[in-house]
């Protein structure tokens, strides 16, 4: 998830690429380029680090000319690097492309290219990109982009410039979003609307599937098979502040219900293409190596601990190898029993949390491959771990982490397949059983979300209390652990998670009238001992709220007071559905109680201290 913008007109061309990518920093963050044509030629500048690294190389030699596109970077394919930067150009450099987004087939590409003399000095996909470009023109940009773009398979919003032609700007979309502002005698791309919203307030957005050509004075629009098209202009009355969220209230919101596409985009490249098998081309951790493993420990602090203990039992089951978890500020200094059969898994958001990251120094102290989940891949812990499974949530800035846990889940979904293969644990029928069950639940969760009044009205009802508990067994407890973290970080209301059978050992007896309890009754191998226990609280005055299946609400609603419903999948992959509703009752109930749900008080979003 990375920011692009895009200018071709008489105004200063490098002012409008830069005024622009401050808009979209919060996007990514980790390096910046722009490229321009100049009376010179296309000309690039670029920089790893914030826009003002940028900006301080363009004091001395400012880019003047009519028409650039510029790039703010989210790494995902190569560390974040100068060279990893964007814009990309081909060996010519001739040729110049920014791109938000996956290429899923870069690998064979790459290898095509090698063999046909092109020579890359990036590790990204989109230098594929740049290259491709080049090799398919024959004097017509617009050609050459939709031939290139047949070769390719995956995500991607490109702005592609060619210094054979500087009065145009090409920008395609397939499955990352990108917009076309309409200005008098100037045309603008951006990936988001903020990028362009000091110019005009104008706009087309584009479809999956469709292109546009810029020139100062027109815009054409296509499909990426060459049918010219029409749209609507759109215009747009968001403030910046509004248009950075999406339109959403708050980050979180927004992060929420970017969910489905941090799903589907954590998988991409990742799957075979016929969806029987899970690949992890980059991956370091050998087929001997995983083989060879005894044990798995997950070390993490907070939401990333709660993804780990889902993780976890996934890897168990699809595995067979035992796991265990820790919270990452007590792994260190109890000397965990780490043999070079084990393989350490570290998880992190921010890739930059102080406990975590100190943890993974003591494992490697002890020898083990430590293996990174992270959003961030030039983090500090995407640097000393041994191997790196990116998260492709983008950056996450609502304090309250949502989008990461859930994408980390996906990673351990795929981890646990992948490790499953390599050790015949589960049958190839089984394997592309669960890959066509996780393919489905980007959709389950855009149904949920469509619901989320439900959830509201119930978070509302709860606002006014000052305890409650959740509850659940197996899979579902380790969800109601994220639930509860997440509804007293953002909404300051004391909560408990509770192993629905543990209750009756002690923690009943706070069980009082009216107390609000949630209760997640998902696994149906457990349903009947929950059931059990939810009758337990509603003895003792308990006011419950059951999340389960549709199948269970008629039931559920005998021994409750109210009860929501989510969508069906497999038991193992419910808590990516599950969670969600705990996500939004947190958000609500945070929102009820008028407190600052992006900012909650106390908490960074990043912790780096002990
Ligand atoms: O960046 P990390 O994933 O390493 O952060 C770990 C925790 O600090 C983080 O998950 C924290 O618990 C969240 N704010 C919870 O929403």
């Amino acid at each position: 998830m990375c920011g692009i913008v895009g200018y071709i007109g008489k105004r200063d061309t490098q002012t409008v690429l830069i005024e622009g990518l401050k808009k979209l920093e919060y996007r990514g963050y980790d390096s910046a380029g722009i490229a321009v044509f100049t009376p010179e030629g296309l000309q690039i500048a670029k920089s790893i680090g914030r826009l003002a690294n940028l900006e301080s190389k363009l004091e001395n030699t400012p880019l003047v000319g009519s028409a650039g596109i510029g790039h703010t970077r989210w790494a995902t394919h190569g560390k974040p690097s100068d060279v990893n930067s964007h814009p990309h150009t081909d060996h010519s450099q001739k040729f110049s492309v920014v791109h938000n987004g996956i290429v899923e087939n870069y690998l064979e590409l790459k290898e095509e290219l090698i063999r046909q003399g092109y020579e890359f000095v990036s590790e990204t996909d989109t230098e594929v990109i740049s290259h491709l470009v080049a090799r398919e023109y024959e004097g017509d940009i617009v050609k050459a982009v939709q031939k290139a773009i047949s070769y390719m398979r995956g995500a991607f919003a490109l702005g592609v410039l060619t210094e054979y032609e500087p009065n145009k700007l090409v920008a395609v979309r397939q499955a990352s979003p990108l917009i076309i502002g309409l200005g008098e005698g100037e045309n603008f791309i951006g990936s988001d609307i903020p990028a362009i919203l000091n110019y005009t307030r104008n706009i087309y957005i584009l479809n999956d599937g469709e292109m546009a050509v810029l020139t100062e004075d027109a815009v054409e629009l296509m499909t990426i098979e060459g049918n010219f098209i029409s749209r609507e202009m759109i215009s747009v009355d968001w403030d910046t502040v509004t248009a950075e969220k999406g339109g959403f209230d708050h980050f979180m919101l927004k992060e929420i219900h970017e969910q489905p596409k941090a799903y589907r985009d954590t998988m991409r490249g990742r799957i075979s293409e016929n969806g029987g098998k899970v690949v992890f081309p980059d991956l370091k951790l050998t087929e001997e190596k995983i083989r060879s493993l005894s044990s798995i420990h997950i070390v993490a602090c907070g939401t990333a601990y709660n993804a780990g203990l889902v993780g976890g039992a996934a890897i168990e089951q699809l595995v067979r190898i035992p796991v265990m978890n820790d919270v990452a500020s007590e792994y260190r200094y109890r000397s965990p029993l780490i043999t070079p059969d084990t393989l350490v898994i570290v998880v992190s958001q921010s890739g930059e949390t102080a406990d975590t990251l100190a943890a993974l120094r003591e494992a490697h102290a002890n020898g083990a491959h430590v293996l990174a989940i992270t959003n961030v891949v030039g983090s500090s812990i995407a640097r000393d771990a041994d191997d790196v499974i990116a998260t492709l949530a983008g950056p996450e800035i609502a304090v309250a982490s949502t989008k990461a846990y859930t994408s980390q889940l996906i990673a351990f979904y795929l981890l646990g397949l992948y490790m499953a293969q390599v050790r015949g644990t589960q049958s190839e029928e089984e394997i592309a059983h669960v890959i066509a069950a996780m393919q489905s639940l980007p959709e389950q969760v855009e149904s949920m979300l469509e619901k989320a009044d439900a959830v509201k009205a119930y978070a509302e009802q709860i606002a006014g209390h000052e305890h409650l508990f959740f509850i659940g067994r197996g899979l579902d407890f380790s969800v109601v652990q994220e639930g509860s973290l997440k509804l007293k970080e953002i909404s300051y209301i004391h909560s408990e998670a509770y192993a629905a059978g543990e209750l009756k050992h002690g923690t009943l007896a706070l069980i009082e009238e009216g107390i609000p309890v949630i209760a997640l009754v998902t696994q149906d191998n457990v349903l009947e001992k929950t059931v059990s226990n939810i009758k337990e609280v509603k003895a003792r005055g308990a006011d419950v709220m059951a999340i389960t299946h549709e199948e269970h609400v008629a039931d559920l609603l005998k021994s409750v007071d109210q009860a929501l419903s989510i969508p069906k999948t497999l038991p193992m992959l419910t808590p990516a559905l599950s969670v969600v509703p705990l996500q939004l009752l947190a958000y609500y109930a945070a929102l009820a109680r008028g407190n600052d749900v992006d900012k909650p008080r106390n908490l960074a979003k990043s912790v780096t201290v002990e």
